[in-house]
């Protein structure tokens, strides 16, 4: 039946939307590449020639999921100037929830205190907080959210399977949050994003089941290659992509922050994208390991730390993992 018409109303929102603040929380505890070593067989040389990395942080056991994603957000809303009372939608990316249920949004919401907002949890791993970041800036300016908290957090040091040395030596934990709000400008481009389909186990976790049966927490398991093959080839162009959806030329951006996954992958990034040598590219994963949906806030509350990102800087931020699946977006630096 064809509807003419309808009784319903739609929601409006804001024209556009932004990053308003970012915030971010680390393990407490470093674990250098010769620490590593004690418990696989490897070498730093190895180690950082492969990936970047120098050392890892890793929780302690005061810190955990909720500690590390509160603390994240807690900055996040102080920078954004935004009262807590305002937030009005929670969006958590994590594969860390040491629940199925409740979620780590209304968890978030209930230690910080806020207005009984919208929550829920997402999960598309690496690329968990670039989901976030798009379907925020859709919530802002459709009118179903005004101010949208968006977290990235894990502990993925509980997650890694020590017997493995070819992914023991990869992982980090940490919490990476922004506030999103409207804008009078365009503060958020398009998404390019996407998965791919049958290709669920090449990064799989086990099943829950299966572990508690086995009496061991689910691990991660990856086919390196497989991923790194995929990320220096398919979302190569997918960063091509999301700087040509935002309009903008290589010229034009100011700084890079590709999820955290191994330099090698941001140098083919690099090589492809042909960027200025000005452009500030975020190298986090030498003091982080990989720290999955945390790693890009992090990486960019680093960057606007130090003073080598500025406020209003144009980033490319792009996730990518396992699914597989990917996003990313040019936003504006709060
Ligand atoms: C994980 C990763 C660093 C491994 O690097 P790689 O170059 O692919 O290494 P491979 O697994 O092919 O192993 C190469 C060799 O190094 C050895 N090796 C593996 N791990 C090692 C370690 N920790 N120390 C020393 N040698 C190691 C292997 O045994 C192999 O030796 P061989 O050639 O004699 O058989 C890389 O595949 C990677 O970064 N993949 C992408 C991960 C990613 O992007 N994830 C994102 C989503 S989480």
């Amino acid at each position: 039946m064809r509807i003419m018409s309808s009784p319903i109303k739609a929601s409006h929102g804001a024209a556009y939307s932004r990053i308003l603040g970012v915030g971010g929380a680390r393990g407490n505890r470093v674990v250098d590449n010769a620490e590593m070593c004690t418990i696989i067989d490897s070498s730093d040389e190895w180690i950082q020639q492969r990936t970047g990395i120098s050392e890892r942080r890793w929780v302690d056991d005061e810190q955990t999921a909720l500690t590390l994603a509160t603390e994240a957000a807690r900055k996040a809303i102080e920078r954004s100037g935004v009262a807590t009372d305002q937030i009005d939608a929670v969006l958590v990316s994590s594969v860390s929830n040491e629940r199925r249920f409740p979620s780590l949004s209304v968890q978030v919401a209930s230690e910080l205190g806020l207005d009984n907002p919208a929550a829920t949890d997402l999960q598309a791993a690496c690329a968990g907080f670039c989901y976030g970041v798009s379907l925020a800036d859709s919530m802002v300016r459709t009118g179903s959210a005004h101010y949208v908290l968006v977290v990235g957090v894990e502990v993925l040091s509980k997650q890694t399977d020590f017997s493995d040395r070819s992914t023991a030596f990869l992982f980090g934990d940490g919490a990476g949050a922004v506030v999103i709000g409207p804008s009078e400008v365009p503060g958020i481009g398009p998404a390019v994003w996407g998965s791919e389909i049958n290709t669920g186990e090449i990064i799989h976790s086990d099943e829950f089941e299966v572990a508690v049966a086995g009496g061991f927490s689910p691990k991660i398991h990856m086919e390196g290659n497989k991923v790194f093959r995929w990320a220096t080839t398919y979302i190569v162009e997918k960063t091509v992509e999301t700087l040509e959806a935002a309009g903008l030329t290589p010229e034009e951006l100011d700084v890079f922050i590709p999820h955290q996954a191994n330099n090698r992958i941001t140098d083919a990034m690099l090589r492809r994208l042909k960027l200025p040598d000005d452009v500030v590219v975020s190298r986090d994963i030498k003091m982080m390991g990989n720290a999955s949906a945390a790693s890009v806030p992090i990486a960019m509350e680093a960057l606007l730390e130090s003073g080598e990102a500025k406020p209003g800087d144009n980033a490319l931020i792009i996730g990518f993992g396992a699914g597989l699946v990917y996003a990313g977006q040019v936003v504006v630096l709060p």
